[in-house]
């Protein structure tokens, strides 16, 4: 097939064009040629700005359209408009964040909405600005656009601090503090996501998916890290209480720990994709492959680093809380 991935170069976007061309496709990636650039020789690189300059995109044709980095209605209309002629499908990813509640929410559950619909402010609308994303391709494709809706998304090449955060604090010997080991964790690997897109793709699926692995407990997770870093690790369990008293940012800062009235996040409902034979690879392969990316390139990134020293747990901070908790519990 005749691919085009618009974007391609930081995160998802790299693990479909990967996926692409393993599964023998003819891929061309359209962006600015500012992330990543140099990535990718053996496919063909269009250059512009998907908001406001799409011209290299012009008389063209493909068999399918990626869009994995649309945030905004307005600019996710632009290429979705022009390429209505040029593209037999259009994929967009989108997010379980479209929910108003994400508790075993499955494709039908409630869909937020924004309550100022001029406004581009991703960080304040995220949810509802997907969701007018994905309206844009469902009005332009009907059942030939495929809506997205991925879960947290782990793997290599992550842009995001959450695994990496954790994986950074937990590549060391010491004391680590978690929050409650039994709360559940939803994650997806984004080469098992870019894998099941381009089957998608080849079944004519269409209209929205969850896209996300099942629930497992925390400290799964936790146990698989510290098994695959080697290190001499000791996990101090403690409770939604102390890490709401020490101000937490729930998922990002201590690796996806949400308090417990939350906990909807990371329980989506995933039968529809699952039915469809969505497999993913073992845990321990997650975090293995995460965790060589990290210390080969990941750790060495300033952009990174700068996201996880200012968005993830420090090690000053584990220690105060580390502190609190064993004062407390000295104490009872
Ligand atoms: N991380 C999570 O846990 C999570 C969960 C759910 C959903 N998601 C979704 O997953 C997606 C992640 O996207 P990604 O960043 O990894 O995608 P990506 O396609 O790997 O990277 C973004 C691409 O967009 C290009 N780009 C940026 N601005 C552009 C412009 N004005 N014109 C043309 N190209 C432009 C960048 O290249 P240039 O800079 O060179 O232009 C880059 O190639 C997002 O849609 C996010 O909402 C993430």
């Amino acid at each position: 097939m005749d691919i085009l991935i618009i974007g391609g170069t930081q995160f998802v976007g790299r693990h479909l064009v990967e996926s692409a061309l393993a599964a023998g496709h003819r891929v061309t990636l359209f962006n600015r040629g500012k992330t990543g650039a140099g990535l990718y020789p053996e496919a063909e690189h269009l250059i512009g700005d998907r908001d406001g300059n799409l011209d290299a995109l012009k008389g063209r044709k493909w068999d399918v359209a990626f869009d994995p980095a649309g945030y905004v209605p307005r600019i996710v209309q632009q290429s979705a408009e022009l390429l209505k002629d040029a593209v037999g499908r259009y994929v967009y990813v989108s997010s379980i964040s479209v929910y108003v509640d994400s508790d075993n929410a499955d494709e039908n559950a409630p869909l937020n909405v924004m309550d100022d619909p001029t406004s581009e402010d991703i960080a304040k609308h995220y949810g509802a600005l997907k969701v007018a994303c994905e309206n844009v391709v469902t009005e332009i494709y009907g059942e030939r656009g495929l809506n997205i809706r991925p879960g947290f998304i782990i793997g290599p090449y992550d842009s995001v601090p959450r695994l990496p955060g954790l994986l950074w604090r937990y590549d060391r010997d010491g004391e680590r503090v978690a929050g409650p080991p039994e709360q559940l964790v939803q994650i997806i690997h984004a080469r098992d996501m870019a894998d099941w897109m381009m089957k998608a793709i080849e079944a004519g699926y269409h209209g929205p998916y969850n896209l996300t692995g099942h629930p497992f407990p925390m400290r799964t997770l936790l146990d698989t890290i510290v098994e695959v870093t080697g290190q001499n690790t000791r996990i101090t369990y403690t409770n939604d209480e102390l890490l709401k008293m020490h101000d937490i940012q729930p998922v990002d800062s201590v690796g996806y720990w949400v308090p417990h009235e939350n906990e909807g996040y990371m329980r989506c409902n995933v039968d529809k994709v699952f039915a469809t034979g969505f497999t993913e690879r073992p845990l321990k392969q997650m975090i293995t492959e995460t965790l060589a990316w990290l210390r080969k390139d990941g750790f060495k990134s300033e952009a990174l680093m700068e996201k996880i020293q200012s968005r993830a747990l420090t090690l000053e901070k584990e220690a105060e809380m580390l502190t609190a908790w064993k004062k407390e519990h000295e104490n009872s």
